[in-house]
């Protein structure tokens, strides 16, 4: 299971240290939310922390784009150091071409169902796209409530890829928590995004608050 720290639920102002303590207890995979005030009504971090993220520390990041126009972020993000790349399926009319930009950029490129999205949609990319982000809450703020719905979504796109042998990789955001983030990895789930209900604003040290989830989560 990867884990991925949300940074948009990080301390904005001691982000130094909650990334260092992040590392310090092995979770340098970072998931980034990038919004352009448009696709979703919000604003947080932007390309330039990814660069001085990247430059920074040894990391792996993956850009989720909440963005009208997804197309003219593939280079910047690229450039910026972002290893895995997603966008929302209802932002775009020709996906196949920007997951063809995406890996053509180096990065891997990942399709965003919100919960709206049927599973099925996903049907024809799947063999294109390197992973699957499952939205458990509708995008834009985190702190939200884990919409039940995510699970059977799950399992549908493990059930395809077994069915289809296809390397895709399933992600999971939104409102994660012990019981559900349990409930996701036991159908399939590959990588969770961490927000503030299990890695931050736990009421004690980063460091200590991962090393108690994923404790918990591991455990049978
Ligand atoms: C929601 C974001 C999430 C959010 C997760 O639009 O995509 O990545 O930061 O945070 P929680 O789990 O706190 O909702
Ligand atoms: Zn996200």
């Amino acid at each position: 299971m990867v884990y991925l720290s949300s940074l948009s639920c990080a301390d904005l102002l001691n982000l130094e240290r909650d990334v260092g303590e992040l590392i310090r207890a092995g979770h340098s995979s970072f998931h980034i939310d990038l919004m352009d005030g448009h696709y979703v009504p919000n604003l947080c971090l932007n390309l330039d922390f990814v660069k001085a993220l990247k430059r920074r520390f040894d990391c792996m990041i993956d850009v989720h784009l909440m963005v009208e126009d997804p197309f003219s972020y593939v280079q910047p993000c690229a450039e910026a150091g972002a290893d895995y790349l997603s966008f929302h399926l209802d932002s775009v009319s020709y996906p196949f071409r920007l997951l063809s930009q995406i890996k053509a950029h180096g990065m891997k490129a990942g399709i965003v169902l919100n919960p709206k999205n049927r599973p099925e949609d996903i049907d024809k990319l799947a063999k294109d796209m390197d992973y699957c982000l499952v939205m458990s809450v509708e995008p834009g703020f985190y702190g939200q409530e884990f919409m039940d719905l995510a699970y059977e979504k799950i399992q549908y796109l493990d059930e395809l890829r077994r069915r289809e042998k296809l390397p895709f990789q399933i992600s999971v955001d939104g409102g994660i928590n012990d019981e559900n983030g349990k409930r996701c990895k036991m159908l399939g789930a590959d990588m969770l995004v961490m927000g503030v209900f299990s890695f931050f604003n736990q009421g004690i040290p980063i460091f200590d608050a991962c090393k108690d989830y994923v404790k918990r989560i591991e455990e049978k």
